[in-house]
């Protein structure tokens, strides 16, 4: 594992909150079925999470991270394309963490923002906790230990990536000058054989004698292409190319969807919580139902009342899922009272519910055999554990703690 490969990783988490609605699917999943395409992605499903908040009342938890997975399923995330994993079944999340947290300064946790916010929105519970405290940093370990460079997430996780950052940049710094670096590096070359390690030492050369970028990006694929390296060698000869030491964990960047909010039925953002949403596996009638329940502009209050699309949740989910030519007859047919709202609001159902059918029938079918979801969590457990296992070899002798 390298720096350049980590720029093809991403890793991303969701709380499991049992069934996910349209806003999880426009904002997240159809982007993760994307991303699974063009990276090698991991996707958490991070149950220890929800404990940091919800310790009093775990009866829930297995069943909404079941639901979850299989939303998650049906909305086209591939256990061939990427690998779905459930956080408590790599017991490595947690030893990262651990040792993390040596270097963690108490100041860093105690300015992310959200944890000052969450302690007043849930003011009922106490969440004066060791666990909701260092929560940041479990998201940091769910990341550092994949190494990877992306992380999609929304703009409400940035802190939380940056902070990611911040303790890999300090892992790094403590952990990263290994005594003794230059020679391991230079026995590193050594084993790349002979006419790769001319190579090597000649664009090395290049870029710390002449500046050379070309040489530097041209020796960095070099070295992805050599087989039968350690890991650790193979970053020490990454680090080696311009001067530093070894990154161990690289730094995550954040990938910010682009896909906006989605609005919920009453025009705030769509969430669970603010019973609001349209669900993935809300039959067609029940769609049908919430849409003809939304409100609409209050100006229209007889049919032949006009009205402004732009004051009406009915127009903004509209504008999600319907094209061109309905966009039009909707401020058209609105604004000249020559539409009604339960007509406009006829061709969004119709959208929704049709895409939805594949969605429910796919999901139906996971549903109904949860053997299947529990082995395709299982093998993507054991997957995510090989890299797991690989980071921490590394961490731990970083640390001192290598016995063998
Ligand atoms: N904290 C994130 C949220 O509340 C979930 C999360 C946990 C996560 N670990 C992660 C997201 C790692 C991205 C990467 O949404
Ligand atoms: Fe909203 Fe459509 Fe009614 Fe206009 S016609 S107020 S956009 S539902």
């Amino acid at each position: 594992m390298s720096l350049v490969d980590s720029q093809r990783r991403v890793l991303s988490g969701m709380r499991p909150s049992g069934y996910l609605h349209l806003g999880h699917y426009q904002g997240v999943l159809k982007n993760w079925v994307r991303l699974q395409h063009e990276y090698d992605c991991f996707f958490c499903i991070v149950d220890w999470h929800a404990l940091t908040t919800d310790y009093d009342d775990v009866g829930q938890i297995s069943q909404q991270v079941m639901a979850m997975a299989v939303d998650w399923l049906a909305a086209g995330v591939s256990p061939s394309s990427a690998t779905l994993f459930i956080q408590s079944q790599v017991p490595e999340h947690a030893e990262l963490q651990l040792l993390l947290s040596m270097i963690c300064p108490l100041s860093w946790l105690e300015r992310v923002p959200s944890y000052k916010e969450q302690q007043e929105q849930l003011h009922t519970k106490d969440l004066g906790t060791y666990g909701f405290l260092g929560y940041p940093l479990l998201q940091a370990a769910d990341i550092l230990l994949y190494r990877a460079g992306l992380v999609p997430v929304g703009a409400d996780q940035l802190p939380h990536i940056e902070f990611a950052r911040d303790v890999a940049r300090r892992f790094n710094h403590l952990y990263g000058r290994e005594p003794g670096f230059a020679v391991k590096a230079e026995a590193a070359i050594l084993k790349l054989g002979k006419k790769t390690a001319k190579l090597y030492n000649g664009l090395r050369k290049a870029f710390q004698e002449q500046g050379d970028v070309e040489a530097l990006e041209t020796a960095r694929a070099l070295l992805k292409e050599v087989q039968n390296l350690t890991l650790g060698d193979r970053e020490r000869l990454f680090g080696y190319l311009d001067g530093g030491g070894r990154v161990l964990l690289p730094e995550p960047q954040a990938l910010l969807g682009a896909a906006p909010r989605l609005t919920g039925l009453d025009g705030q953002k769509m969430a669970k919580s603010n019973d609001n949403a349209i669900f993935l596996r809300d039959a067609p009638a029940e769609v049908e139902e919430k849409i003809r329940r939304m409100p609409t502009d209050p100006a229209r209050v007889h049919r032949s009342d006009p009205g402004e699309p732009q004051r009406c949740p009915v127009w903004a989910l509209h504008g999600v899922y319907s094209g061109e030519a309905t966009g039009q007859w909707v401020q058209q047919g609105c604004r000249s009272a020559s539409i009604g709202c339960l007509e406009c609001k006829a061709p969004l159902a119709a959208a929704i519910q049709a895409e939805l059918i594949p969605l429910q029938q796919r999901a139906e079918e996971y549903q109904s055999s949860p053997d299947l979801v529990r082995g395709i969590l299982a093998e993507g457990a054991e997957r995510a554990r090989d890299q797991a296992r690989e980071t921490l070899v590394e961490v731990r002798q970083a640390m001192g703690l290598s016995y063998r």
